[in-house]
């Protein structure tokens, strides 16, 4: 039976009391379902190894509470709790053969021999290494996945109520990365333990994860889906984190009830969000400058002169397979930075050095503060 885990205005200063007291979790507080593979997803120093290793009870909080299922686990030591832990770097016991490494959890827990075989065994083969134990070569001997999928099999050879993984991946080329990280998935859903896989990756996350929070000076900002949270940023931290944003600076020039117009520095140039698409907070008062934002396939380019189009010049075309970018400078600060546009095809004739129009799809862009970092 998977647990559930709950945090509940969680809290995590060190130091609390000296010279430099550095807040690391502030007020955290969501659940995570029974068996779901949950992702948390930040800049690095956002408090992500921290929420982990609280939640494994190796740092205690300063505030707040931990729930597996319904324990109160606060106060309970991490040798009490039932955790399966892999850390970012491989950390298997190079002095200890492959068998004695995967063994370990149970060895500790003094399982007696004929029952660690079968499970060291079953957990090896769960990883996709049944024939290593054969060879029993030392664990440096193995490659960087290898090791990896060991550690994974040493994380859940006792049958943890909760896997915590941090950055498992961190030390794999990207291919072979890409490969774990279906495994990992394939792992945890025939396994169905409650599982955190931190990583400052979004695509990562966003491949992996039944449902990801983004956590930014140790604050949730967001919790979503990665559907949710790449069509519906709440902010522009969320919505440049999850996959690529273009930003256009504005200011409001029309409200409704629902709907906010925001106008750009350039004539004809203008943006109206309604709905969930305005995300500004507080007053929305005319002249107020804003962000409008907009995803590289919500922009379009045009060679021919657009009244409604940005004037830009194309500075650099990459074809990216299933796709071609463009990125279009444009001038005066109209744009946060150079805009990335993605078109499906090549556009014939369009060089690098010529100039162009961008126009933004106005159903689809988004209207945001602009400030805090982005
Ligand atoms: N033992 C500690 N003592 C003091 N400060 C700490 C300690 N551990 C972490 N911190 C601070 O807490 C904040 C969060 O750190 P944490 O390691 O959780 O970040 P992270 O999101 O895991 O980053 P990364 O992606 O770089 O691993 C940082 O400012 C860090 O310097
Ligand atoms: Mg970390």
């Amino acid at each position: 039976m998977s647990l559930s885990l709950t945090y509940e205005g969680v809290g995590k200063t060190f130091d609390p009391s000296g010279k430099n007291p550095v807040r690391a979790l502030d007020n955290v507080s969501f659940r995570i379902e029974p068996g779901e593979l949950f992702c948390l997803l930040g800049p690095s120093g956002c408090g992500k190894t921290t929420l982990l290793r609280c939640t494994a009870g190796l740092e205690s909080i300063t505030g707040g509470k931990i729930f597996y299922g319904d324990r109160d686990v606060t106060s309970i030591p991490p040798f009490r709790r039932n955790i399966g832990m892999v850390f970012q770097s491989f950390a298997l016991y190079p002095h200890m053969s492959v068998y004695e490494n995967v063994a370990y959890g149970l060895r500790v827990r003094k399982v007696p021999e004929a029952q660690v075989r079968v499970k060291v065994t079953e957990m090896m083969e769960l990883v996709g290494l049944p024939d290593v134990l054969k060879r029993n070569p030392s664990p440096t001997a193995l490659s960087g996945g290898q090791q990896q999928r060991v550690a994974v099999a040493r994380a859940l050879v006792y049958d943890p109520e909760i896997l915590l993984l941090d950055e498992p991946l961190a030390n794999l080329d990207a291919k072979l990365r890409r490969h774990m990280r279906a495994e990992i998935r394939r792992i945890q859903k025939i396994t169905n333990i409650t599982t955190i896989f931190v990583t400052h990756d979004q695509e990562e996350a966003m491949a992996i994860g039944d449902r990801l929070a983004v956590l930014r000076h140790g604050v949730v900002e967001q919790i979503g889906t990665s559907d949710q949270l790449y069509h519906n940023p709440e902010s522009a931290f969320v919505a440049n984190f999850i996959g690529k944003m273009n930003f256009f600076h504005g200011r409001v020039s029309a409200t409704t009830n629902d709907s906010v117009t925001v106008e750009t520095a350039v004539k004809g140039v203008a943006v109206t969000a309604s709905g969930e698409k305005v995300r500004i907070h507080g007053d929305r008062a005319l002249g107020r400058e804003v962000l409008i934002g907009a995803r590289p396939e919500q922009l379009s380019i045009s060679r021919t002169k657009d009244p409604h189009g940005l004037p830009g010049t194309v500075s650099i075309i990459q074809h990216l397979g299933q796709f071609v970018r463009y990125e279009v400078q444009t001038e005066g600060g109209i744009a946060e930075r150079a805009l990335e546009v993605d078109v499906d095809h090549l556009i014939p004739d369009l060089n690098e050095g010529d100039p162009v129009f961008v126009r933004i799809d106005e159903k689809n862009a988004g209207v945001y503060d602009s400030e805090g970092e982005r």
